[in-house]
């Protein structure tokens, strides 16, 4: 049987839409999606679903080239839009027709579409593009590295710029397809699943695909002479870790550190709980930088991080990413807690696994090394400012955080909203403030006073409130 219900409401709105809007209901979208620390990040008045980058990549002289095409659909009437890039572009087309664009600033590039969008209408929105990714910074910020074989797009909170045209904050998800041409001989790595990789005329494409809503600053691109390793993990998920072949002297415990991606995949899920995407695994370009990013699905390394011998413990890190980061992302980066927080207190909960010092004790050595004077205890975990958000604190304070938590509310109810929280968020968008809500609707105690201590003082907890003499 088939009933129509027709409610009143939706009757009006339908008729309002039969009315002819004039150019007075049309507004340009904001430049910035509302970010507290970065107010040009992102933009507003229209949401991409869907990003498809087709391009091509030159290492002898660095340039890309391409399309990139994005489904979006407007959230207000627009008469003109933003994506955020860096770099030049020759052609932008929406919904099929030429629209006009120009360059604001030195990473918003607004398009005046030929017609303007209605709100709740989908537009395609094809970027045609080429330039070279080592010759854009911004106030000596470069998301891109070149290497001697390739060059590598992977930083945070920004990277997207120095690749793709995108509506680069997390708040913005979006899946994607991922297509980059490259000399033969030369690979391309992305995040997810290669879908095919095909050789004609001395150039070979990688076709990768990533599933799952995905932030942009999360999408990577490395482009070098790599070897290659795949496998599939105990619970059947499919692994490609990719190794630069120029590592040089950290080349074996780069893979004695990787390579072990399944069996950490696998510990997490039984602390976490499920795996949320359908692939896994790490790169490590021959790049000078020296952090670690968890791109979706394929984590960049440097090869630093293996100088002093194999470092599991930041595989560790980035997988727990995957839950806490990457599926359930930030609202805002002043939430960067619940991103860092907990991929540090994972290094605990692993190091006590391996018998290398249990989380009591890795947070009872924190709070003791850090004396009161120290300014560490100064930067807030719970809001640390642009100038902090990878300080030290974050990390290290942010996981104290969580042991004092454990202590206060016991195992059983802490290790249930570590599995419960990435469940009941699943590929969307948090808060540091909805974190203490469902922490305190699953143990059913009052917690802001706890965490005020812990993530909102710019100030050492007193001896009583440290984790150890909290229990
Ligand atoms: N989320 C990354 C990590 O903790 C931090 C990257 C910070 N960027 C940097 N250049 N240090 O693994
Ligand atoms: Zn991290």
């Amino acid at each position: 049987m088939h009933r129509r219900l027709i409610v009143p409401g939706v009757l009006a709105a339908s008729l309002l839409l039969a009315v002819p809007a004039s150019a007075a209901d049309f507004a340009p979208g904001a430049p910035g999606i509302g970010d507290a620390y970065y107010p040009a990040s992102g933009n507003g008045g229209y949401d991409v679903s869907h990003y498809d980058l087709r391009l091509t990549y030159q290492p002898a002289t660095d340039l890309l080239q391409g399309t990139a095409t994005l489904l979006t659909t407007a959230t207000q009437n627009l008469s003109r839009f933003n994506l955020d890039f860096g770099l030049s572009v020759d052609e932008v087309l929406v919904n099929g027709k030429k629209a006009a664009f120009a360059k604001s600033g030195s990473q918003e590039l607004e398009i005046t579409p030929a017609t303007p969008l209605k709100q709740g209408q989908s537009a395609t929105v094809v970027v045609r593009y080429a330039g070279k990714p080592s010759s854009f910074s911004v106030d000596g910020y470069t998301a891109w590295q070149r290497t001697p074989d390739g060059g590598v797009a992977a930083q945070e909170p920004d990277s997207a710029a120095w690749w793709f045209p995108s509506n680069d904050h997390p708040l913005d998800k979006a899946t994607f397809d991922v297509s980059v041409s490259v000399p033969d001989g030369t690979q391309a790595i992305s995040n997810g699943v290669l879908q095919s990789q095909t050789s004609k005329l001395g150039w070979t494409r990688y076709s990768w695909r990533s599933n799952k809503p995905q932030a942009t600053y999360l999408t990577t691109l490395a482009v070098g002479r790599f070897d290659i390793t795949t496998d599939t993990t105990a619970n059947g998920l499919p692994i490609v870790n990719a190794y630069s072949k120029d590592l040089g002297d950290n080349a074996g415990a780069a893979r004695a550190s990787v390579e072990r991606t399944g069996e950490v995949v696998d510990w997490l899920s039984g602390v976490f709980g499920p795996y949320p995407f359908n692939a896994v695994g790490g790169y490590v370009p021959n790049v000078p930088s020296g952090f670690a990013l968890e791109t979706q699905t394929r984590v960049f390394y440097s090869p630093r991080q293996f100088a002093r011998g194999s470092n599991v413990s930041v595989v560790v890190h980035e997988l727990a990413h995957q839950w806490y980061g990457d599926s359930v992302s930030v609202k805002g980066w002043k939430d960067i807690w619940l991103n860092e927080g907990f991929a540090s207190y994972s290094q605990w909960l692993w190091s006590e696994k391996e018998g290398e010092g249990t989380a009591q004790e890795l947070a009872d050595y924190v709070y003791a090394v850090h004396p009161a004077d120290d300014p560490f205890w100064t930067v807030k975990p719970g809001d640390p400012g642009p100038e902090n958000q990878f300080a030290g604190a974050v990390y290290d304070r942010g996981a104290l955080a969580l042991q004092a938590l454990r202590n206060r509310i016991g195992d059983e109810d802490f290790f249930a909203i570590l599995k419960g929280w990435p469940a009941e968020r699943a590929y969307g968008n948090a808060s540091v403030a909805d974190f203490v809500a469902y922490a305190e609707r699953v143990s059913g105690e009052r917690l802001g006073p706890l965490f005020d201590t812990w993530l909102f003082q710019p100030s050492k907890p007193a001896a009583g409130s440290a984790p150890a003499s909290a229990a």
